[in-house]
């Protein structure tokens, strides 16, 4: 495996991956014979790693051991780099000195964390475009999903009238940093702004702009910021909360068990403070360990590069689409707005063949489906609130991808809605899927 190239003084190129990513150069087989490269354009569902990601974790393996516990030396640098990886990770997010790095299993799970440590008397207000992780864990709170409007702009004048109208003593605005089914970034410092103005808290779910934008959540005033590590090139199965310590050090512990507690008797827990407090059970040290490493690399190849490169892949994708006969991207808001590299399309023929074709006869990954945003897919494809649940195809890419990726993808695309798939599909639990799949494959699956 080659080592992540030093990025930070060359010029950016679409033309060339800004990072190395394993598995740029895997083939897959096609149903129609003979193999193809591999185009990941399923970056926003799980990115693939980078390969520094892979050389920390493979450089720490030899010294893996138990976490806080053991007495080896093995042990105590465990446990060091469990340390050193919530600072990397704070540095990354630009947290206060007294913020707390809690690892989770990904951003879902860091949502719930957060949704199980409000105090009682709050009220959450999202907005109805949010991803179900964004959506669900708040029901058992005083919730209300605000109505998107056709502008970015506007969007703070929304939380403004909510927040004059609210009467307990707590206020969480739980709000995206970018849609995960359009890619448009959230004006997230105009609603802190006025989030301080009515002492509210503002949580980000950074699940998408953690790996596209910088986020600064001291410069911000945010107060609570959650990503995973599989959408930041970091798969090894950890996510994490960032934020304030003290509703975290007055809740009940999320995950009860041994290493949240100190003192424990048949009838009483003496629970730790946060993060131990919420992290019960032995810690997933590599996970945590390839976050950090991803963040560090993200630092040093540099925001200014990372948004560079993908607003030029953007661009190209953008007009590469506009070429294709009954192909549109969608969008929530009007006009020009700041989107990361994510784009759904709404096509002249189902996205499910679509995107079976394009998997099986042209080796190239999208995604079709509703994407965990049901509500907001409704809004975009004109369905009432209780309508059916739209199927789209979405193409999402990262500092991995090339212009040559999109190119491919958009070759294909035109070929498949000018000719129909050369292939036979048939549905298997509830997925399109090539019948006869006469793919080898590989021994790992
Ligand atoms: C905006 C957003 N929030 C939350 C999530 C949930 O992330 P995870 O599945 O890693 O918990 C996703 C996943 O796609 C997402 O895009």
């Amino acid at each position: 495996m080659s080592s992540a190239p030093s990025c930070v003084d060359r010029p950016v190129s679409a033309d060339r991956s800004l990072l190395a990513v394993v598995g740029a150069d895997l083939d897959v087989p096609l149903v129609t014979g003979g193999t193809h490269r591999f185009v990941h354009l399923d970056y926003a569902a799980s990115a693939p790693a980078l390969c520094s990601v892979v050389e920390a974790v493979q450089q720490h393996l030899p010294w893996y051991s138990s976490v806080h516990r053991g007495a080896g030396f093995t042990s105590a640098v465990s446990s060091e780099a469990l340390e050193s990886a919530r600072a990397d990770i704070r540095v990354f997010v630009g947290g206060r000195a007294d913020d707390v790095v809690v690892f989770t299993r990904n951003t879902t799970d860091a949502l719930n964390l957060l949704a199980s440590v409000i105090p009682p008397d709050t009220t959450v207000l999202t907005l109805d475009i949010e991803h179900h992780a964004n959506l669900l864990p708040w029901r058992q709170a005083t919730v209300r999903h605000l109505p998107t409007p056709a502008t970015a702009d506007e969007i703070p004048a929304v939380f403004r009238a909510a927040l004059a109208d609210i009467q307990t003593a707590h206020t969480l605005i739980a709000i995206t940093g970018a849609t995960n089914v359009t890619g448009e970034v959230l004006p997230i410092a105009d609603i802190v702004d006025v989030a301080r103005q009515y002492g509210a808290r503002v949580a980000v779910d950074a699940a998408q702009l953690a790996p596209h934008r910088a986020i600064d959540i001291d410069a911000l005033g945010v107060d609570y910021v959650v990503f995973s590590g599989h959408k930041l090139y970091a798969p090894f199965g950890a996510g994490v909360l960032v934020g304030r310590p003290d509703w975290l050090d007055l809740a009940d512990p999320y995950l009860a068990g041994g290493g949240a507690v100190g003192n424990v008797s048949i009838e009483h827990a003496e629970w730790l403070l946060s993060p131990a407090r919420h992290e019960g059970g032995t810690p997933n040290l590599l996970g945590a360990i390839a976050i950090a490493a991803a963040c560090r690399a993200l630092i040093d190849v540099g925001t200014t590069a990372i948004q560079q490169h993908d607003h030029a892949l953007t661009a190209h994708l953008d007009r590469r689409l506009a070429a294709i006969d009954g192909v549109q991207v969608v969008t929530v808001f009007d006009g020009e707005h700041d989107r990361i590299g994510i784009a759904t399309l709404a096509l002249p023929q189902p996205a499910a063949v679509v995107a079976a074709a394009l998997s099986a006869e042209h080796g190239i990954g999208t995604r079709d489906g509703a994407f965990c945003a049901h509500p907001l897919m409704r809004r975009l494809f004109g369905q009432t609130p209780l309508g059916p649940v739209p199927n789209a195809l979405r193409v999402s890419f990262g500092v991995g991808s090339t212009v040559a990726d999109l190119d491919d993808f958009a070759d294909a695309l035109t070929s498949i809605l000018s000719d129909g798939p050369q292939w036979t599909y048939a549905l298997e639990r509830g997925r399109l899927v090539p019948s006869p799949d006469p793919r080898p494959r590989p021994v790992s699956a």
